[in-house]
């Protein structure tokens, strides 16, 4: 495609291949450097860390809740109000930044996080209890958003576009930013969606004040000293720690002229009320929700690749992935044989601590998320047919929910999204598709979905006629790659635009539009 649209070439970060020996070995020495490292986190507030040992509380791993991998300590309303104060204060000089030295900070941003890459999977493995491959993944999708916003940021905001048009005037159209963002973040993608928010507005132009999630704050805090480190001004680039209580004062705030949120569709429908109690006319709420996402599967696909990509995009990171595969979908002629082949491969499934490399499934994020999915598959023990539940590591200390699958006769037995490693499995039959779409419409979520299908035109149709954002086909359906695969859904599952795609900055800026008579 012509460099207008893409720009200039653009380079993901490199992956590795852990089957190598060597690469494995490389990866587990450097992260081992930080095995009895104890981080410090806290507010973050113009470049000062106000760590309090009096509020401070500890963050133990969800793979051993003996092992304290830091303290946090909370903020107060004052501190929030100070943070709130500086960015706004900062936010005109900021704004007048040209956009290569805005974008400069963040090709900065991304060489640091290769230079500090071995920490970074140090903590996203012990605070977040991900396995090492998904830590990769995680860091390497924080790099790629740094450049790839970087190069869009100059490429669409950077000069005006001069319209040569039909009033004899030169007209110009520029990008500004709007003033503080909020970015609002989940655990589950501790580094990557936390940064993904937070320098596509600064690029755009705006002051940021973020809340990570509380369960992801150690490496969080670390990011944001990244970014200062990358040139990002302190005043700039705020951090408040704590609940979702905070995250209402900050959204609640007068200072704030847009929030950037991902999390649960809770949560944001519990910001959007906040922002339009506020006195101020409403701001935009980039709402990137959760998911109640299927895979079609047709008598024409190939049974052992459609197992693989089920066990892939149902179970990776323990099932807490907004895109991850909730439900199957099976033409009833070839279920009987896929529903047996899946029992046999999940039994395949290694669960346990993620530092150990050959281990598939890590832990649950904490005790609330494992209790509600604990009690979620009692419930289908009562209302679905058990298809094979992998049993979870005895004398643990971690939190673990073993990776299950269920046979459901509805989708009304659907609930909200499940947060976790449960599949469920439906029969439809082959005259029934469209009857089959348009209940996976009804659902009202519309995030990713897979379909496994060899016949062109049926796959086709599917894709023209779902509902979601992001639909693969003859593949799994998580782990969308930023520039090509930009991800982001509709309905329940957001307001768009798509996170690491062309139209991402527009919604963080303002639009200015100069006439001009000479
Ligand atoms: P969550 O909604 O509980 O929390 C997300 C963030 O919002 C946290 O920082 C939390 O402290 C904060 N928060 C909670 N209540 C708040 C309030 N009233 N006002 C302001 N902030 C508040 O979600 P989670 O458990 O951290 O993350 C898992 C959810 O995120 C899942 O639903 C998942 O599908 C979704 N998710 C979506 C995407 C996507 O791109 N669509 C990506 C990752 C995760
Ligand atoms: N972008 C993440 C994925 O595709 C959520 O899995």
């Amino acid at each position: 495609l012509p460099q207008a649209i893409y720009g200039e070439r653009r380079a993901n970060s490199q992956g590795v291949d852990l089957h190598v020996a060597h690469h494995l070995r490389a990866f587990i020495e450097a992260r081992d450097e930080f095995a009895t490292h104890q981080w410090q986190a806290g507010p973050l507030i113009n470049g000062s860390l106000q760590f309090n040992p009096e509020n401070a509380h500890s963050i133990h791993s969800p793979y051993d809740r003996a092992l304290e991998v830091g303290l946090v300590s909370s903020t107060s309303t004052q501190q929030l109000n100070e943070a709130l104060q500086i960015a706004s204060e900062a936010y005109p000089n900021w704004s007048k930044q040209d956009t290569a030295s805005r974008a400069g900070c963040l090709k900065k941003a991304a060489e640091l996080m290769q230079e500090n890459f071995a920490e970074l999977i140090a903590l996203c493995q012990r605070e977040a209890g991900k396995t090492l491959q998904d830590s990769i993944d995680e860091i390497r999708e924080a790099i790629d958003f740094c450049n790839y916003y970087a190069m869009q940021a100059q490429l669409r905001l950077g000069s005006s576009n001069v319209f040569t048009d039909y009033t004899n005037q030169s007209c110009a159209n520029a990008y500004k930013g709007r003033g503080v963002f909020a970015c609002i973040s989940p655990w589950n993608f501790p580094v990557a969606i936390f940064t993904g928010q937070i320098v596509a507005a600064l690029v755009s132009g705006n002051t940021v004040v973020a809340k990570p999630a509380p369960q992801t704050t150690l490496i969080a805090v670390r990011t944001v000293e990244i970014l200062h480190q990358a040139g990002i001004p302190t005043n700039v680039l705020h951090l408040v720690t704590g609940e979702g209580e905070i995250g209402q004062a900050l959204v609640s705030a007068a200072q704030i002229a847009g929030v950037a949120f991902t999390g649960s569709t809770q949560t944001a429908r519990a910001i959007n009320r906040a922002l339009a109690q506020r006195e101020q006319l409403p701001v935009p709420l980039i709402a990137e929700t959760g998911g109640q996402n299927a895979m079609i599967v047709d008598s024409s696909a190939l049974p052992e690749q459609v197992i693989k990509d089920v066990l892939r995009s149902a179970f990776v990171s323990a099932g807490q992935r907004c895109s991850a595969l909730r439900v199957l979908c099976v033409q009833d002629d070839v279920a009987d044989l896929f529903i047996k082949q899946l029992a046999g491969a999940m039994a395949e499934l290694k669960i346990g601590n993620p530092l150990e490399a050959n281990v598939d499934v890590g832990p649950v994020i904490d005790e609330t998320a494992q209790k509600q999915l604990l009690a979620y598959q009692s419930k289908l023990h009562n209302e679905a047919q058990t298809i094979f539940e992998l049993e979870a590591p005895k004398d643990s200390r971690g939190i673990f929910v073993a990776p299950s699958a269920y046979e459901i006769s509805s989708l009304n037995q659907l609930e909200k999204e499940q947060f976790g490693p449960i599949l469920h499995v439906i029969r439809y039959p082959a005259n029934g598709l469209e009857t089959l779409i348009e209940q996976i419409n009804q659902l009202g979520y519309g995030l990713t979905l897979g379909i496994h299908s060899r016949i062109e035109h049926r796959f086709k149709n599917i894709a023209l006629n779902a509902q979601v954002g992001n639909c693969y086909v003859n593949r799994d359906q998580v782990g969308a790659t930023v520039g090509s695969q930009p991800f982001g859904g509709r309905g329940l599952s957001g307001t768009g635009p798509k996170a690491g795609g062309p139209h991402y900055l527009y919604r963080f800026s303002q639009n200015i539009t100069v006439s001009d008579t000479q």
